[in-house]
Formats: C-alpha cells, sequence, structure tokens
C-alpha cells in the first residue's frame, strides 16, 4: 500500500513526486545513510507508538557525520516531521518509518565533501518482517564489514549491500537467516539484527567493537532483561562453536523485532524449540512497543495522535 505523502526537499509531498534523478550521487555510489523505525497501532488507546524515535534519530545524526552529511535539522525537529508524516497519511496501523540522509548532487566522482544532502522520509504500513516462531540460521560465509571499511557502527546505504549478500546466500541455502562473523571470525551480528546467546545460564551478545550496529532494540532487550529478569547481559567476543554450545539464541532489531533461532548450522540450538528466557524477553518486548507497558511508554513510546484520557477509553474501544 502507498501512502499519500512523504517529506522531501524540506516539504511534504505527494508520494508520486518522491523521485531522484538516476544521476543522485547516493544513487550512484550508496552515500547516504537511513534509520528504521517502528510505530505499533496500540487498538484499546486508538493510538500509533513510535518505539524510541529519540534514539534513533541521535543515531541519524551520528551516521550523517560519519558521511559528511549536514542536514538543518535538530532531532527535536526530526520527531515533529515523522509525527506529522504520520498524522497527514492518517496512519492506523502497524508502521514503518524510514528517513534517508543522502549525497544529492548530480555530479560523477566519488567523494563525500563538497556535495549537496538532502533528506526524504517515508512512512509505510509493516507487518512482521521476517517469521519470529523459530528461525533456522546458517553461518555466512560473507565477513561483516569492517570499521576500518563502511562502518556498521552508523547505517550507511552502501554498506547494506554486505548484508543483501549473506541474506540471499542463506535464502538460497535454505536457510531463513545469516550469521555473520567479522574478518577475525567472531561473531559479530544478522543480517539485520543484533543477536543474543543464553550460555550456562548467561545472557551474552557481541560488544560494540564487533561491527555490530548498535541497535536500539538490542539496548532494549539489555533493559528489560536487567529490569524485568534481573539478568545482566554479557557484552564480549563470542565463538563461532558457541552458537552450537548456547541453551538459547534470538535476533532483534527494529526490523526483525524478537525472532528467537532454533537451529544454527544445522544443530539445534538447546532441544530444538523456543526456549522460557526468549519466550519471556519477546512477550515483554511486543507489550512494551505497543506501549501496553505503562512505565515503558512514558519513556520510550511517542504517541502519533492526540491521546484520549483514560475515562474515555471505554467508549473508543466499544
Ligand atoms: C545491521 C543491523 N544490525 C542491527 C540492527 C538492529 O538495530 P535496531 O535495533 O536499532 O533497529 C539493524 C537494524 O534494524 C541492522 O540493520
Amino acid at each position: 500500500m502507498v501512502t499519500k505523502e512523504l517529506f522531501m526537499n524540506g516539504e511534504f509531498v505527494p508520494t508520486e513526486q518522491g523521485v531522484i534523478s538516476v544521476h543522485t550521487h547516493g544513487f550512484a555510489y550508496g552515500t547516504g545513510c537511513f534509520e528504521g523505525i517502528r510505530g505499533y497501532w496500540n487498538e484499546q488507546d486508538q493510538q500509533v507508538y513510535l518505539f524510541r524515535l529519540r534514539e534513533h534519530y541521535e543515531r541519524f545524526l551520528r551516521s550523517c557525520k560519519v558521511l559528511q552529511i549536514e542536514l538543518p535539522y535538530t532531532v527535536d525537529q526530526l520527531i515533529d516531521i515523522s509525527i506529522e508524516l504520520v498524522r497527514r497519511n492518517d496512519q492506523r496501523g502497524d508502521i514503518y518509518i524510514k528517513p534517508i540522509a543522502y549525497k544529492a548532487d548530480l555530479s560523477i566522482g566519488v567523494r563525500l565533501h563538497g556535495l549537496r544532502d538532502d533528506l526524504v522520509i517515508t512512512s509505510q504500513p509493516m507487518g512482521n518482517y521476517i517469521d519470529i516462531t523459530g528461525l533456522h540460521c546458517g553461518v555466512s560465509s560473507w565477513r561483516r564489514i569492517d570499521d576500518n571499511a563502511i562502518p556498521a557502527r552508523a547505517k550507511i546505504c552502501g554498506g547494506y549491500v554486505n548484508s543483501a549478500l549473506a541474506k540471499s546466500e542463506a535464502i538460497q541455502n535454505g536457510f531463513d537467516e545469516a550469521i555473520m562473523l567479522t574478518n577475525e571470525g567472531h561473531v559479530s551480528e544478522g543480517s539485520a539484527a543484533n543477536i543474543f546467546l543464553l550460555l550456562n545460564g548467561e545472557l551474552v551478545t557481541p560488544s560494540a567493537t564487533e561491527n555490530i550496529l548498535l541497535g536500539i532494540t538490542r539496548e532494549t532487550v539489555m533493559e528489560l532483561a536487567r529490569r524485568e529478569l534481573g539478568r545482566i547481559t554479557r557484552e564480549r567476543q563470542v565463538d563461532r562453536t558457541e552458537l552450537y554450545a548456547a541453551d538459547e539464541i534470538f535476533l532483534c532489531g527494529t526490523g526483525v523485532q524478537f525472532a528467537p533461532i532454533v537451529s544454527v548450522d544445522h544443530r539445534p540450538v538447546g532441544n530444538g524449540i523456543v526456549g522460557p528466557i526468549s519466550s519471556a524477553i519477546q512477550e515483554l518486548y511486543f507489550d512494551v512497543v505497543r506501549g501496553r507497558r505503562p512505565e515503558y511508554r512514558t519513556q520510550w513510546c511517542i504517541p502519533v495522535y492526540a491521546e484520549v484520557p483514560a475515562s474515555e477509553h471505554s467508549e473508543v474501544v466499544k
């Protein structure tokens, strides 16, 4: 389904006007960066909650900095534009907001400096992007891009060729998803998601220096595990064969949301079914993103529409 409007060149325009020239630098060379932000519909509140919008735009501006992209917007302004976009599209369902900042110059020549920058923001309906009931994964033959090649820490458009190579290889080899290793052979992440293992009762995830995108969901999961389950996540180097030794493994990210893994390289994870810790965090996660947990709603969920007073809720859901 195509939405009515998008934001481009500093204004809201009909979606069909959202076109770029074939000469655009960002298109030709991948010199852009983006974010993926989810909004969740809450039927009871008749509300779309944008999950951790501020943190996404903070990371977005950090990615821009890596690419020497200068946008004339603050995080607060980007938040306001996104809310306005969803309202203009009158979206009342699960959505995915995708801001892309890119080198908009029409010139030939690979570089970052001295080029015009632009921003486009789209918002489209989106449900589950990947199976969330139990994934079969394979370790990829493609290695994760290194911080000194294309920094994975920034969400750089061109860098996603690395993810696409791994993802297609995994699917074409009969898996659901890829697990990528660093050049040194340590576990990095999925093609577009962070990875966690439960090893000897301890939650473990590859550390920030393992060429991962520092996921906002990764941080959310660590906080939920700590606050709700009393489990501290250890960030450290993870060996490939620890994937075979783990009792539970899951992927998490805005797109994949929370996806338990039931096998790696044809070896069952634990006893091959989704484990109790994964199930518990998954349930919590969906409650939190949908705004069903008031303490986290205030902290992480930004409502798009005017909030209906609690006393009127029953009227609305009738
Ligand atoms: C490569 C990669 N790793 C991890 C993630 C998870 O990041 P986040 O939780 O901020 O969406 C993403 C995006 O979803 C990604 O593209």
